[in-house]
């Protein structure tokens, strides 16, 4: 594990929790309600992989999957422009693409073997969100087994990659506010609770006062379980 790398979330509470920052070689699943902040998270770690190592980041490019239309390109600029970055070209630094169904979703990560072979410099993937179209395409009980295959191995696709050219994956999973209600009824949430079949670091995001959210860290192998608060404010994550 000596060669695994972080990269910042902007919130030192949230990086402690994480063992220093969002890790390559890795998915990363940030699961939680509506509002949760996501989104947010995955906007910022956009904009800080691109950091030099020094301030947290992999001097890396980003590649967004938005698979719900809520990739702001304003958001991005007030998070690089509070950094003391060009926010036209961290702008450029994240290629975003739509993911209009499954199939879809599913084409862009077996095609992203190849553009990220011939650029070692794309250090982050994000999927946000995940399950949104499985679970939008694939209602119902009599499709869970199909439903559950194809993302399985969409998801180790996407393990594969970080694996392969040593960059972070974050996906992104909306669950109920309260999952424990829920859990065992696999209609209601695509992975159920979360995404448990595959290997990776699981952090559920949930809503506090004001601006104020609260990460929990679940049954990660190599890190302690635990409970932090960071902030989203107008310049982006924070403590
Ligand atoms: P779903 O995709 O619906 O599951 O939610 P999510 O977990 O992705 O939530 P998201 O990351 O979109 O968080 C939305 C919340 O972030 C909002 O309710 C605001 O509280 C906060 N937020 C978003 N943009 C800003 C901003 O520019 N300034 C501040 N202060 N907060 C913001
Ligand atoms: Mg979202």
């Amino acid at each position: 594990r000596a060669s695994v790398k972080k990269i910042t979330t902007g919130s030192q509470a949230l990086d402690g929790l994480l063992g220093g920052g969002i890790e390559t070689r890795t998915m990363t699943e940030l699961f939680g309600e509506f509002g949760s902040g996501k989104t947010q998270i995955c906007h910022q770690v956009s904009v800080n992989v691109q950091l030099p190592s020094e301030k947290g980041g992999l001097s890396g490019k980003a590649l967004y999957i938005d698979t719900e239309g809520t990739f702001r390109t304003e958001r991005i600029k007030a998070m690089a422009s509070a950094l003391g970055l060009d926010p036209k070209e961290v702008l450029q630094n994240i290629m975003s693409i739509r993911a209009i169904n499954t199939d879809h979703q599913i084409a862009i990560v077996e095609e992203l073997q190849d553009i990220i072979s011939k650029d070692n410099t794309i250090k982050l993937v994000v999927v946000d969100s995940i399950t949104s179209h499985f679970r939008a395409e694939y209602s119902g009980r009599e499709n869970l087994a199909v439903r559950q295959q194809k993302l399985n191995r969409h998801l180790h696709q996407l393990v594969r990659l970080a694996e392969i050219y040593d960059l972070a994956v974050i996906v992104t999973n909306q669950v109920m506010a309260r999952p424990d209600m829920f859990y065992g009824d696999p209609t209601v949430a695509v992975g159920g609770h979360t995404l448990y079949h595959v290997p990776g670091i699981r952090v559920q995001i949930k809503k506090s006062r004001g601006n104020r959210r609260i990460a929990r860290m679940v049954d990660a192998p190599h890190l302690p379980e635990g409970e932090v608060v960071f902030s989203i404010t107008n310049t982006g994550i924070r403590d």
